[in-house]
């Protein structure tokens, strides 16, 4: 849904009658000050908590759970959604400032509070602060990749353009402080979108809330744009997985109980333990978040949030999936009618689904595990849960992954012939990247968060599929200076698969390149990726990728940009100390980066010597310069958008 942004409410307020400006104008003086430096946070900024429901909070388990609430608590999952204090905020709000869409933002610290100020130039070219403006930061999303920050929106705009009031609806920064790299990344930057695509901001409370908290109600009125949202615990805690627990947490409180269902050992019917569910319940419990779907009732769901309860086996009368079979405009959406002969990106159209899946019908967007899962022949067939591989309380948080299912035991523990004859399965040294089962049957072939992630649909490399589809295979993921036709010939070896048929450069050229830098927005990412992860470079020999990285720095999508200069940075010479590019750098800059960055590969590498002989025989052209224009002449500007 589109949140009014702040410039449509400044815009709006003059066409109103002057009483209501008037009072907006007081009231949002008075809010302001408010705000600004009221300590706890107004109540009506964020959700209030509400436990009087069923649902009891994560505190309530604790007293009885003081172990599982331990391992909870150092999960991102936790951390999900926090009230902003000195303890939670992961930003720097040092007082720099950033600009995007010509409003410039300053982050900044007034004692234990965290502030956000806006400002636009004048027709005079001075900056003028905006109305409202500064504001509390007071809740945050995320944890672990990004930080999203959410400040109080008082007013927005009614549907005859007058200001209205919205209560309990924070409205999101457009800035991603994002961890890894310490830096602050506007948002629209931060995701797969065609360049130009218009900012939004999005609703918390009628959309956010269904998988960023627990027991989250939002109350949302259409008629007033109210919302009197409120949640059982921010964040993603017990109850999301185990159900509400008044019942449990009552029936408890009795000692015999306790002591008879402690002596039973059986399952407690008062609560939910998803490794006790079905493997179809148990994998819903945590599809209800890890999905692309949506609520089959839209209206209800922003009344009284997704009614579905883990344990429930009824998630499918809660939520449509994006499944790939039942995708009405797909030919037009993969089509070819969108791409301008320019390079001018057009926005995307087609069903929002349909941006879900790669063309061979598997989901592409990491977070949609669930999408994913349900289509792996060890769930069609198997009762493959992810709990498989996953643990909850006995984990790294980082991947959430129970000992050992990092390797090969994850899929040994069901496939166990290959154990003993693993070599024969693989065609490579047991030891080998190439052995392990993960990298072919689960490449990284799903994005989000600003990286390449493992498809959760278990599957096996095919070349003719990855040819016809455009979804790159595994093998050539890894063996990136390989061709398509040097792939097939190996899988029709070993595994008897038919030899493909194959276009002349898809025969000749290595697949690598041409997803990089000829393939449409989402096989560039993805191949960027590749270019920087390790057992790749040890495939494939760890010198000449630079060449072609060094071309992404101009790509028209900021993501492929980003992660390309992040693979880049791992190579000597380009490391951030010897070559200091920088992701707020103007069209200028970054064309001059690269053209740097090509005159030292050039003095480096002059003909004749061993690496310019390498590129040579990668790309069939003497010349590389010669060779990156032709193929980025003939890149696919289909306009790419990954709903994560
Ligand atoms: C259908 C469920 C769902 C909805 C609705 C949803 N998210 Fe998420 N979100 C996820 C999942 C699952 C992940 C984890 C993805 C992963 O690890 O790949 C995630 C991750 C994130 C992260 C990264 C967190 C981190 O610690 O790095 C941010 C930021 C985020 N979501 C923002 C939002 C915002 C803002 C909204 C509302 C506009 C929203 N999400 C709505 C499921 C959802
Ligand atoms: C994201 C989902 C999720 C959250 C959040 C979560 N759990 Fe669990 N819990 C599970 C799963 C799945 C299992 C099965 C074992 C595992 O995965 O580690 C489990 C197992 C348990 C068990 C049984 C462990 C045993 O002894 O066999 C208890 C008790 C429990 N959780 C309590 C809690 C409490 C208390 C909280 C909150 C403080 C919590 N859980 C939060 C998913 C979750
Ligand atoms: C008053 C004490 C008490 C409280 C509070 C409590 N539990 Fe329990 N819970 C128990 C007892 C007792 C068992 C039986 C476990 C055993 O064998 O020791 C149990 C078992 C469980 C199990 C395992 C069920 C199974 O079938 O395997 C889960 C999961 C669980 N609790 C989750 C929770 C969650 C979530 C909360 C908070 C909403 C909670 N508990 C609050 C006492 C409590
Ligand atoms: C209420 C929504 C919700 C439920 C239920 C849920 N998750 Fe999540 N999960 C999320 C969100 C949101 C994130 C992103 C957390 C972050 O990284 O900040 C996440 C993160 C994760 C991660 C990655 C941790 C990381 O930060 O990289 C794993 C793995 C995961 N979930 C597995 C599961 C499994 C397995 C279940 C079911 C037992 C489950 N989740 C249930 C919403 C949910
Ligand atoms: C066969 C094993 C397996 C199964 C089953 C499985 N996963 Fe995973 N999952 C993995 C591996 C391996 C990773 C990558 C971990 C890493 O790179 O550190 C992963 C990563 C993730 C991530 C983090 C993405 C990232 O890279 O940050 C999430 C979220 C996740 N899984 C959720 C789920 C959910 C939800 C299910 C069930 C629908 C599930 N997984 C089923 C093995 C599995
Ligand atoms: C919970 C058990 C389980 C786990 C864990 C599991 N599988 Fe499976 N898998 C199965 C079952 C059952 C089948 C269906 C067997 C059949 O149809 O003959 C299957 C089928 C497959 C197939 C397709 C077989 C075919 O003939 O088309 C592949 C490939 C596969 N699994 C690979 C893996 C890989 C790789 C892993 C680890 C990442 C894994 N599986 C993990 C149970 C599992
Ligand atoms: C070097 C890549 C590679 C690795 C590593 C690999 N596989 Fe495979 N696997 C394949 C290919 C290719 C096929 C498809 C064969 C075909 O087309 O019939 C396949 C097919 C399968 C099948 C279905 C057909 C069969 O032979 O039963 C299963 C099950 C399977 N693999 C499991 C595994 C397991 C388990 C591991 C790890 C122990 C593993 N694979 C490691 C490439 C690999
Ligand atoms: C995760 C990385 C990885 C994946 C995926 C992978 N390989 Fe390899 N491969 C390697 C490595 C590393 C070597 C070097 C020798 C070794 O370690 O076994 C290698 C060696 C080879 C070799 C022999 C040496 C050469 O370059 O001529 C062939 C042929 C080969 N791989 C083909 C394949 C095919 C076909 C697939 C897909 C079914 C595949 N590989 C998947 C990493 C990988």
């Amino acid at each position: 849904m589109n949140a009014p942004s702040t410039e449509t409410i400044q815009r709006r307020i003059p066409v109103a009658g002057p009483v209501v400006i008037i009072l907006a104008v007081l009231c949002s003086a008075a809010a302001l000050a408010f705000y600004k430096r009221e300590q706890p946070i107004p109540v009506d900024a964020i959700p209030h908590i509400d436990r009087t429901g069923d649902y009891v909070s994560a505190d309530t388990c604790k007293k009885c759970h003081p172990g599982a609430h331990a391992s909870w608590h150092n999960t991102y999952h936790r951390t999900m959604t926090q009230i902003v204090s000195p303890e939670t905020v992961a930003g720097d709000f040092d007082g720099r400032d950033y600009t995007v869409d010509g409003i410039t933002y300053n982050f900044y610290r007034d004692g234990d509070l965290f502030m956000v100020d806006a400002k636009k130039k004048n027709s005079v070219g001075k900056m003028r602060s905006l109305p409202r403006f500064p504001r509390r930061v007071v809740m945050s999303t995320g944890s672990h990749h990004y930080q999203a920050y959410w400040v109080p929106n008082e007013w927005a705009a009614g549907a005859n353009g007058q200001a209205i009031q919205i209560n309990r609806q924070p409205i999101e920064i457009p800035l991603y402080y994002n961890i890894t790299e310490k830096r602050w990344i506007p948002k629209q930057k931060s995701v797969i979108e065609p360049p130009g695509t218009p900012g939004n901001s999005a609703h918390w409370n009628s959309h956010c809330i269904n998988c960023h908290s627990t027991g989250g109600v939002p109350r949302f009125d259409e008629a007033t744009m109210l919302a009197e949202s409120s949640v059982a615990d921010f964040g993603i805690s017990c109850e999301a997985c185990h159900g509400p627990g008044r019942e449990h947490v009552e029936y408890h409180q009795n000692a015999l109980h306790r002591y008879g269902q402690h002596l039973t050992g059986g399952p407690d019917p008062t609560i939910v333990n998803p490794e006790r569910c079905s493997t179809e319940v148990s994998v819903m419990i945590c599809g209800r978040c890890h999905s692309s779907s949506q609520p089959i009732d839209l209206e209800e769901a922003r009344k009284h949030g997704i009614q579905y309860r883990a344990g429930d086996d009824d998630l499918a009368e809660h939520l449509t999936f994006a499944d790939f079979a039942a995708l009405p405009e797909i030919d037009d959406y993969y089509g070819k009618d969108k791409i301008n002969p320019d390079g001018v990106q057009t926005p995307t159209s087609g069903h929002t689904f349909t941006k879900v899946f790669w063309k061979d019908g598997t989901c592409r967007v990491g977070g949609d595990e669930y999408n994913a899962h349900i289509k792996s022949p060890c769930y069609l067939n198997g009762d493959l849960t992810c709990l498989s591989c996953h643990s909850m309380h006995a984990s790294d948080p980082n991947d959430q992954l129970a000992a050992g299912m990092n390797t090969n035991e994850a899929c040994l523990q069901c496939h166990e012939s290959f154990r003993e004859n693993l070599e024969a399965h693989t065609h490579h040294a047991a030891d080998s990247s190439g052995s392990q089962c993960y990298n072919c049957h689960m490449p990284h072939t799903t994005y989000a968060l600003s990286t390449a992630m493992r498809s959760h649909r278990i599957d096996s490399p095919d070349v003719q599929r990855s040819a016809d589809t455009g979804r790159p295979d595994a093998c050539n993921l890894c063996h990136l200076d390989q061709s398509l036709a040097w792939t097939s010939e190996y899988l029709h070896q070993w595994y008897d698969q038919p030899v493909a048929t194959l276009t002349a450069e898809q025969a000749t050229l290595p697949a690598s390149l041409l997803w990089l830098l000829k393939g449409n927005a989402i096989q560039r990412a993805i191949a960027a990726w590749h270019f920087g992860w390790e057992p790749a470079l040890s495939a494939s020999g760890s010198d000449w990728e630079p060449a072609f990285l060094l071309e992404m720095l101009t790509d028209p999508y900021a993501q492929v940009r980003f992660i390309a200069h992040r693979a880049l940075r791992g190579f000597e010479g380009y490391r951030p100390e010897q070559f200091p590019y920088d992701f707020w750098s103007s069209e200028e800059d970054l064309r001059n980066y690269q053209r740097t960055g090509f005159t030292n590969w050039n003095t480096d590498h002059p003909p004749g010597s061993e690496l310019s002989d390498r590129i040579i025989e990668l790309t069939g052209e003497e010349s590389l310069t010669a060779f990156l224009k032709a193929m980025s002449g003939e890149r696919d500007n289909t306009p790419i958008e990954i709903p994560e």
